[in-house]
């Protein structure tokens, strides 16, 4: 494993049955970089996320965060250690709240009746402090209005945001996210992008993004991945993979 890395992927391989979706894929985040990977649809950019973060084991090679060794770790537990993530198609609590399904996901929350009891006041500014920190979240992505809508009640692109919001409640150290920009306006995209950057930059933050809109996004990102039926096909600075001739062959020729 390399120690630069916060996350690192080493030589993974997943099959689903005859479909081999990636091949000896090595891949790492640095810390405090917004990471891109970009590829053609079916590429296997959401497999390797789900890898990642525990949706799959890979058939081989290893999956390191933050210094251990998690291959085969459930989700949760990855999860619990600080790596958070974003679904392609949002998986929301479609009958809480916006505010609730951000409260939920709070890292340590002590939801629990006998500690409410004991530490009643310490409870009550814990969770102050958490709808405060929700409603600040909510207003860079243009959702506290919404606060008391039911999540099924979201646009696709409002569900996307909350989505993005949630990881963001339970201070983690790396977020991967799955098209967090899609059916978002540009704007608003732009207000994410720059919050993320600073969130980067402050609180020392990683994310790997999977994005297809390379025109909003490509000034944000640090590294990029460029993937290709299963495999790395090029990576490097943005500016470095953009002007790569095979990798405009395969991408804008696609
Ligand atoms: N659960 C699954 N069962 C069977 N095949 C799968 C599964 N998940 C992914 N695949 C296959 O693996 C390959 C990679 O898919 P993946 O979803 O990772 O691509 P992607 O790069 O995220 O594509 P997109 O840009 O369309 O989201 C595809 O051929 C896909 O059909
Ligand atoms: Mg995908």
């Amino acid at each position: 494993m390399e120690p630069e890395y916060i996350i690192y992927a080493e030589n993974v391989y997943k099959s689903f049955g005859g479909v081999v979706a990636l091949r000896n894929v090595s891949l790492g985040l640095r810390p405090r970089t917004i990471t891109m990977i970009i590829g053609p649809n079916g590429s296997g950019k959401t497999t390797l996320i789900n890898v990642i973060s525990g949706v799959y084991r890979p058939d081989r090679g290893r999956i390191f965060f933050d210094g251990t060794d998690i291959t085969g770790w459930p989700p949760h537990r990855i999860f619990s250690r600080g790596l958070a993530r974003t679904f392609q198609v949002p998986a929301l609590f479609t009958k809480l709240t916006v505010l609730e399904n951000m409260l939920v996901v709070a890292r340590g929350n002590p939801g629990e009746s006998l500690f409410k009891a004991i530490f009643r006041g310490s409870w009550i500014k814990y969770e102050e402090e958490l709808v405060e920190k929700a409603f600040r979240i909510l207003d860079i992505l243009n959702l506290s209005d919404l606060w008391d809508k039911r999540a099924r009640e979201l646009s696709g692109g409002q569900m996307k945001l909350l989505e993005i919001g949630r990881t963001l409640m339970c201070d983690p150290t790396a977020i991967l996210m799955d098209e967090p920009l899609a059916g978002v306006n540009p704007s608003l995209a732009y207000n994410i992008l720059e919050y993320l950057k600073n969130i980067r930059d402050r609180e020392n933050v990683s994310f790997l993004v999977i994005e297809h809109r390379l025109d909003i996004i490509l000034p944000y990102i640090d590294y990029v991945y460029f993937m290709v039926e299963g495999r790395v096909f090029a990576q490097g600075r943005p500016e470095e993979v953009m002007e790569n001739k095979a990798v405009l062959e395969a991408y804008l020729g696609e």
